[in-house]
């Protein structure tokens, strides 16, 4: 394991001692997030946790799941959600952060908002002075008409390039959408603007602002760990 990993791992460690027996628990995407499924699934084996059953925010993490025996469920029998541990793409100062580099953040940002507790696992690499800054800003679009919507994109001071798989062809979400990636030419300096334009244009269906919603960010650094609190 590199050093990077090492601390994606110490960072995921510390959150799954945030969960108790009896929660259900939001199961993030990502390389980071996949530590916490790993740990959890081992808490579960040693009885350490009981009566757990995760909601997976893509069909990856449901699959691995699986694989890793942890029980899961769905929103139709748990409408809320106790704790959800997910990974994020930047984090900013005010625990607000850029999600959806793995292009699951529809079911993320579903999952994350019936949460009760979100807690976001980073390595100190994710963290920036402001969104929009190291990372680009993620849309999920359907792929009817988001042509005719570029303009209005463009006008928000990024370029923004349709995501494409290793063979050329358009990267699909789980919902069949097309992922659009936007790049600023300098921080935006209002996201929440940004996000509102982006909830009103009709092909966005989901855009990777997360603001407001992060309650907790562990990070994980050479020194150790920081665990921040929205107050
Ligand atoms: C998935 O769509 C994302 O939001 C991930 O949570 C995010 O990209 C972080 O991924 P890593 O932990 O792999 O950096």
């Amino acid at each position: 394991m590199n050093k990077t990993e090492q601390l994606k791992k110490q960072a995921a460690d510390y959150a799954v001692e945030l969960i108790e027996s009896n929660m259900i628990i939001g199961l993030g995407h990502g390389s980071t997030a996949i530590f916490a499924l790993r740990r959890i699934a081992e808490r579960i084996h040693t009885h350490e946790l009981q009566n757990i059953y995760g909601i997976p925010v893509s069909q990856h993490v449901e699959q691995e799941a699986k694989k890793l025996g942890i029980p899961l469920t769905n929103f139709e029998q748990h409408p809320i959600i106790d704790i959800t541990i997910d990974g994020a793409d930047e984090v900013d100062p005010n625990l607000n952060l850029i999600k959806g580099g793995g292009g699951a953040l529809l079911r993320e940002k579903i999952v994350a908002q019936a949460s009760k507790r979100n807690v976001i696992i980073v390595d100190e690499s994710k963290l920036s002075p402001s969104l929009g800054t190291r990372f680009f800003l993620p849309i999920e679009v359907i792929p009817f008409g988001w042509h005719s919507q570029l303009r209005t994109l463009t006008s928000l001071g990024a370029t923004w390039e349709l995501r494409l798989q290793k063979d050329g062809r358009p990267f699909l979400t789980d919902q069949g959408n097309y992922i659009l990636d936007g790049t600023f030419a300098s921080p935006p300096s209002d996201v929440y603007a940004i996000a509102h334009v982006l909830q009103n244009l009709a092909t966005v269906v989901q855009h990777g602002l997360f603001l407001d919603l992060a309650t907790d960010v562990v990070i994980a650094s050479e020194s150790g760990i920081q665990h921040k609190q929205r107050s």
